[in-house]
């Protein structure tokens, strides 16, 4: 099979949307939802984050199909051969901080019987000053996003050395076009 330019659309799409979704899952998780208080205003706000981060989760699984299934682009070089190791250390980090964020956050969910908020029922949020700290997985979906956040500043800075330093136009390769 002939090697292709650019990655499959399927995961180009994957791509971009599972970013998007983490980084406003990210933002709004530390920004916003962890300072509202555990009354009925938590709802909406809560049910929005279960639900963009379940779509992270399901995005994920089906990402990893895609590209298991799918030829894939030449590896790339940085043209160091530790910081090329590095590089595939930080995708598979990347991989398991999606699913670590889903799978906590749904750790967290079934623990503390919230889930009935993603259909619209009413639930009852932790009260004491732990909040939801009181269920260990809380702790876990913490430790899970400071990795993530370094990893995707890895990502991030990467792919701008690529494209500025280097001048491989290496983000062609996650974007739609003749392949
Ligand atoms: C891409 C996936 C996700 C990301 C990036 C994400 C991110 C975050 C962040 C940044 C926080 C705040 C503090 C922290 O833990 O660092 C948080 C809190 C939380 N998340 Fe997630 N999350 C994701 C998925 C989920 C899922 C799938 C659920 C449940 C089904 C969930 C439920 C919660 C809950 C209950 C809290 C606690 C809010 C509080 O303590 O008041 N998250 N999340």
């Amino acid at each position: 099979m002939l090697q292709p330019k650019r990655y499959h659309p399927t995961l180009v799409t994957i791509h971009w949307l599972s970013a998007l979704l983490i980084i406003m899952n990210l933002a709004f998780g530390l920004a916003v939802l962890i300072n509202i208080p555990n009354d009925a205003t938590k709802f909406m706000p809560l049910a929005n984050h279960m639900t963009f981060g379940l779509i992270v989760l399901v995005l994920t699984v089906a990402r990893i199909i895609v590209r298991a299934t799918t030829p894939q682009p030449a590896p790339a070089t940085s043209g160091n051969p530790y910081l090329d190791k590095l590089a595939i250390l930080v995708h598979v980090l990347l991989y398991a901080g999606a699913l670590g964020m889903g799978f906590s956050g749904l750790g967290i969910a079934f623990a503390s019987g919230i889930m009935p908020l993603l259909a619209g029922q009413p639930v009852s949020l932790p009260q004491g000053p732990e909040g939801f700290y009181i269920y260990p997985p809380r702790m876990g979906h913490d430790l899970v996003s400071y990795l993530l956040y370094l990893v995707i500043a890895m990502h991030v800075g990467a792919a701008l050395f690529h494209q500025f330093i280097r001048r491989d136009n290496l983000l062609s390769r996650m974007w739609f076009g003749k392949r």
